[in-house]
């Protein structure tokens, strides 16, 4: 069956799929973390472990949130009603990210905090994906959307940005770039030229 054909179907049985499912089965890789923290299966760095899962998870929910427009203009797959709940878990789980580095990393220290901004760099750049996400997660609820009207398209153009510092924070915290590495690069490469090419007609 063509990917169009096979489709259809898909999308008429996410008709019954409610958003609210998107939320809660995005928490269990969350529920995953949690699980592991408390077996003893998170590694034996307990904090970097937990750091790193969550930046993982993260990138997930980013790079897929990014996936959703083309994969309805190229497979007529359509998620477009659960746009919302990815980028909003991509939000909460870089926040988590951020918390984990901030509390179990950092003590909740300024000054060591910022002593580790300077010695490792790329930490910026997950800081300035973080802070561009922070008025599109504030402005995803419906009241903003329609006061907002097509600024609000405009707003989420930073989504792009945002994602491109993530993808490059995550390369940049590997002492060689390992072939996974690449690999989101040239997905996120890929997701974002997909926007540039134009419509037929
Ligand atoms: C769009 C936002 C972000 C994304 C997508 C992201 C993603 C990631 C990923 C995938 C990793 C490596 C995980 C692994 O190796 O499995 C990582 C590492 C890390 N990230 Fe982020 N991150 C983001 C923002 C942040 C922010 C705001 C901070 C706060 C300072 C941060 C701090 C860290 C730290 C401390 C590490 C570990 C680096 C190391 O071990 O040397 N990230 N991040």
């Amino acid at each position: 069956m063509s990917m169009a054909g096979l489709s259809t179907p898909i999308n008429g049985a996410l008709r019954r799929v409610p958003s609210w499912v998107v939320y809660l089965a995005g928490l269990i890789p969350l529920a995953w973390v949690v699980y592991l923290t408390f077996t003893g299966g998170i590694g034996v760095d307990p904090v970097k472990g937990i750091e790193h899962r969550l930046g993982k998870i993260a990138l997930w929910f980013l790079v897929g949130g990014l996936a959703i427009t083309p994969a309805r203009r190229w497979l007529g797959l359509n998620l477009i009603r659960y746009r919302r709940a990815i980028g909003l878990l991509a939000f909460f789980y870089i926040a988590l990210h951020l918390s984990a580095w901030a509390v179990l990393d950092m003590g909740m220290l300024w000054s060591q905090a910022l002593a580790d901004l300077v010695k490792r760099r790329y930490l910026l750049l997950g800081i300035s994906a973080f802070i561009l996400l922070i008025p599109l997660a504030a402005t995803s609820n419906n009241a903003s959307i329609r006061k907002l009207g097509r600024n609000w398209r405009r707003l989420h153009w930073l989504v792009y940005p945002a994602v491109m510092l993530g993808v490059v924070h995550y390369l940049l915290q590997m002492k060689v770039i390992s072939t996974e590495g690449w690999l989101w690069l040239t997905a996120v490469l890929a997701l974002l030229g997909l926007r540039l090419v134009p419509r037929s007609r």
